[in-house]
This record gives C-alpha cells, structure tokens and sequence, in this order.
C-alpha cells in the first residue's frame, strides 16, 4: 500500500485515492465521485444527520469500533484504513430491504425522505453495535438525526422494532457474519506508515505515533492540526476556508490512550467524547450527563476533548468542568513537554498558552477526594444539540459544616472558560448554608461582566449563574455526598 494515497472500504470495495484535495469531504466524494446520492447534504455543518454513515475501523487490540458520523465535516485522509457503509449498502430496492429500512416503511418513519437515509445509517450502526433501542437508547442515538415531516413518534417506534428483531437468529447470524467479514478486511488494510497527500500546493500528514507528530508540527508549526474536525469541518464548508497544510491527529494511538491509577485520570488529547464518557460518567456522574449531552452521537463519535479545550471557545463544554476538577494540561512541543493548570491554559478570548509548534498532549484529571461532589449544570436552548448558553460547574468540599475548598468555573460567562474566584473567596472558611450561599451569589456580580448575544441577554446569564451556585446547594442539602446524576446510566 502506498505512503501516500488513501486507502479505504467503500461499501465493502477497496478505494485508492492519489492526488485528493485534503479537505475534501467524504461527502463531497460519495455524492460528487462515486455518485451514491443516498447520503443526502442537508445543513453541511454537522447538525442535521442527513449525511450520517457508519465508519468502522479497527481498534489497536484488534476489535473492530463502528461508529455513525457526519460525513459532511469528515474529510478523506482520516478514512485511511477505514471501511464506510453508506445507505447504498443495506438494499437499494423494496423487496430485500433490510430489516432496517423495513421498519422504517412499516411504521411510517418516512415522508418526504430527505433524512431519512441518515436515521437509517444511525439505526443501522445501533442495531450492527447490538444496541437495544429502547426508547431511552434511541432518542440518545437519533439526537443527531432531525427531521421536519414525521415527527419522531414514528421513527422510535422503527427503533423499537429493530431492537426486538435484531434479537431472533437470523438476525443475530447476519450481524456475527457482517462483523467477522468487515474484521477481516480492515485487518488487511492495516498499515503502520505515515501518510502524505499532496495535491495542488496543499499537504496533509497523516502519522501514526506521538514522536513523529512531535517532529513534523515543531517543523511546521503553520500546519493545522485536525483531530475530530467538528469544528475544522465547518471552518472548510462555512467558512470556505483554504488550509494548506494540515496534520491529522487521528492514527496517533498514544493520544488515544485513558489510564486510571491511584491519583488521576489521564486522558490523551484525542479521546473522543464517546469515549471519553465512558470512565468520566462513573468518576464524576454530572461530568458524565454534560459529556451526553454535547452536540449529538455523530459529533460525539468524532469530536475530542483536546479539541474542545485547544479551540479555546468561552462556551466549550468540557473547560469548566475540568477546571472546577482542577485539572492540568501537558503541551509538547518537540521533544520538550510542560504542564500547566487547564485554568492558565486561557489567556483572553480567542488566545490561549500555546507556542507555535506546540500541541495538547494529555489531560491529568485528580481522583475525586471522598468529599468532593462535582455539580455541572449546562444551560441551552435545547436538550440535545445545542450550544450552551451558560455552564457552571462546580466542586465544592465541606468538612465539620464549613467550606474547605471550593473550585468553581463558568462556560458563557466571559471570554473564556473561567474560575470563579471572587465567589470562591466569598465561601471559603464560611459555614456551609444558605446566608453563605447569597452573599457568594453576589460576589458573581464581581467575577463576571457577561455580554448579550442570540443564546442569552447578560441579565439572564447573570442571575442563572447565581441561581446554578443555589441549585447546587439545594441538592447537596438533600443529597450531601453525592451528585444528582447518581445512579443514572446513560446509554450511548
Ligand atoms: P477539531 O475541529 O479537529 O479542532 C478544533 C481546534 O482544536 C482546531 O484549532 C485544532 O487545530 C485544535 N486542536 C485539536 N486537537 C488539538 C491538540 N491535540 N492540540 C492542539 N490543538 C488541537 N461543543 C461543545 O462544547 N458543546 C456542544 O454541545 C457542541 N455541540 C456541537 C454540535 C455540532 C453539530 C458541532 C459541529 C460542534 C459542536 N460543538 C460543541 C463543538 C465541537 O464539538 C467542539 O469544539 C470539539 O471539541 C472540537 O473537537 P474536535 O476534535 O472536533 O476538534
Ligand atoms: Fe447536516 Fe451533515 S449535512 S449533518
Ligand atoms: Fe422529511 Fe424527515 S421525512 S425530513
């Protein structure tokens, strides 16, 4: 195989792509290329799910992950050893439709059709991942899928029905076939080079481990570095923005790495939320229901924890929660690597500590003391889906009925993700009640001169930062060593 063309499956077909643009999307390519117009465009920034695919690839111990993403803001280097499943491949005709597309027809899950291809992609990778699809499940994974016409009653009942019949054997024997025929292949695709595509002045690197990244972006330090693309997808398709040289982070397993041990939680700078949320949900539950509830499956699966914090967005969703868990960043640039306090990470809006040349690596999160409740709260619009208006989160520890520590950050509030220190100082060494509570409520006033935008007028952003520190009293009051979210499992 070659070091620099792309190679991947398409519907079970090898694909060798030379000479490509680097951000060209996989959409762009299924619809444009190889004219499968079933993966329909429907908004091109990740919201929608019309364009939803399976992308399955093969993990470093040999299973296989499959995944639903946007193909509108996938672009085509970081399908190089993947296998793609478009709608294309389930039947493109009624009477072999799969049992998929079946119970779509059946409970009249489609009107006018254009989403329809990408609930069936995001129900065909539940049922392939043995999903259950209850209802709770269900809505989890079509978060990411709208649809103006049926309204979704129709679509959860398919859902409902795909889980039930996923569960009879020939259904079982199909899926156990599928896996074992896509292991294969992907495991013929492997390959443990880099890769570079050139094309017209452009360059995309793909490596493959830590140092060789290390080198090539101390080298070139004008590249752009692409983990998840839920942002850089939508600098290209919105933005039209040209980026001629660009560093994909995706193949690089080291910073896909989580390990657990007796004081912290590591994370590399490349975990994706999804799997981010699995060891964060059980450590600090109200972590775990903010992580559920960014964007949607799609743009979990693919977005990363390293992105949400080097994008250096005030109304990231991850930064304030890590700072209230006071978490630190390592940043390497070439061989030389230092760490520093998430909190200094952020020096004013849209600057951040960072050197050219020098990338996040890892993300140390402390194990939760045994009087440390973490409380998030995200504030948006929508449940799911949907930017925040506001975070706050906060970590406060209590002993003998006096604050001891407090560490609490907000997302929406500033320029950037920021602690709330006024309002620390105004509960430190206090008792813990509600008097403590209302005079800290004022000290908001003092840490935040919020702004006015379409998510929310200063004023209400304001008074529901004093209201989040309230809330949270409350439920400690009820609940006094553990989170609200205690108990609940989420399910993606
Ligand atoms: P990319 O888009 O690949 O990169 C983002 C930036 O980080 C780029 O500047 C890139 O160069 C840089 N970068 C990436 N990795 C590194 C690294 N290791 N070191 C240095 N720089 C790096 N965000 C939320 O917080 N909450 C939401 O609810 C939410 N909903 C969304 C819904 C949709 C539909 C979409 C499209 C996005 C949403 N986002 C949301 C924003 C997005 O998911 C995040 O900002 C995401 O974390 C970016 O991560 P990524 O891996 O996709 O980063
Ligand atoms: Fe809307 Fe891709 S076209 S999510
Ligand atoms: Fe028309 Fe869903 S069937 S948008």
């Amino acid at each position: 195989m070659s070091d620099q063309a792309i190679t991947f499956l398409l519907n079970g077909e090898k694909k060798t792509l030379e000479a490509v643009s680097p951000t060209k999307t996989l959409l762009q390519f299924l619809r444009e290329d190889e004219l499968l117009c079933g993966t329909k465009e429907g908004c091109a920034e990740g919201d929608c799910g019309a364009c939803t695919v399976m992308v399955s690839s093969l993990s470093s111990d040999g299973t296989v992950k499959r995944e639903a993403i946007n193909s509108c803001i996938r672009f085509l280097p970081s399908l190089d050893g993947a296998a793609v499943t478009t709608v294309e491949a389930l039947s493109t005709n009624r009477q072999n439709a799969h049992l998929v597309q079946q119970s779509m027809i059946e409970a009249h899950g489609s009107q006018c059709g254009f989403c329809t291809p990408g609930f069936i992609m995001s129900l065909y990778t539940g049922y392939r991942n043995r999903v259950s699809l209850r209802y709770r499940e269900a809505c989890d994974l079509l978060a990411g899928n709208l649809c103006r016409c049926t309204g979704y009653g129709p679509i959860l009942k398919a859902a409902e029905n795909i889980g039930i019949q996923s569960q009879s054997g020939d259904q079982k024997a199909e899926q156990e076939a599928l896996d074992k025929n896509e292991q294969l292949a992907l495991a013929e695709l492997r390959q443990d080079s880099s890769l570079t595509v050139k094309y017209a002045g452009h360059r995309a690197y793909v490596p493959r481990s830590i140092d060789e990244l290390a080198a090539l972006y101390h080298a070139q330090p004008e590249a752009t570095l692409i983990a998840g693309a839920t942002d850089v997808g939508l600098w290209v398709t919105k933005q039209l923005r040209d980026l001629p040289v660009v560093i994909f982070l995706g193949k690089v397993t080291e910073l896909m790495t989580i390990e657990k041990n007796s004081e912290a939680l590591t994370l590399g700078a490349g975990v994706s939320y999804a799997d981010a949320h699995k060891v964060i949900a059980d450590l600090y539950p109200d972590f775990g229901e903010l992580i559920r509830r960014i964007g949607s499956e799609q743009v979990r699966n693919a977005g990363t924890i390293g992105g949400n914090i080097a994008n250096g967005s005030p109304i990231g969703d991850t930064p304030p929660a890590l700072i209230a868990l006071g978490a630190k960043l390592v940043l390497r640039n070439g061989s030389a690597r230092r760490t520093i306090p998430i909190e200094d990470f952020y020096i004013d809006y849209g600057k951040q500590d960072r050197a050219p040349g020098e990338f996040l690596e890892s993300i140390h999160i402390p194990n939760p003391g045994s009087k440390d409740v973490l409380g998030c709260y995200k504030i948006s619009k929508r449940f799911d889906q949907d930017i925040s208006a506001l975070v706050g989160c906060f970590n406060i520890r209590i002993d003998k009925g006096m604050v001891v520590e407090a560490r609490i950050a907000f997302g929406g509030m500033a320029g950037i993700p920021k602690r709330a220190s006024a309002t620390e100082k105004a509960l430190l060494s206090r008792p813990w009640e509600e008097k403590t509570i209302h005079a800290a409520m004022g000290a908001i006033d003092m840490d935040f001169q919020p702004l006015t935008d379409v998510r929310a007028s200063k004023e209400y952003r304001l008074q529901a930062a004093k209201n989040l520190l309230l809330k949270y009293f409350l439920e400690r009051k009820s609940q006094p060593d553990s989170s609200r979210i205690v108990g609940y499992k989420s399910v993606f």
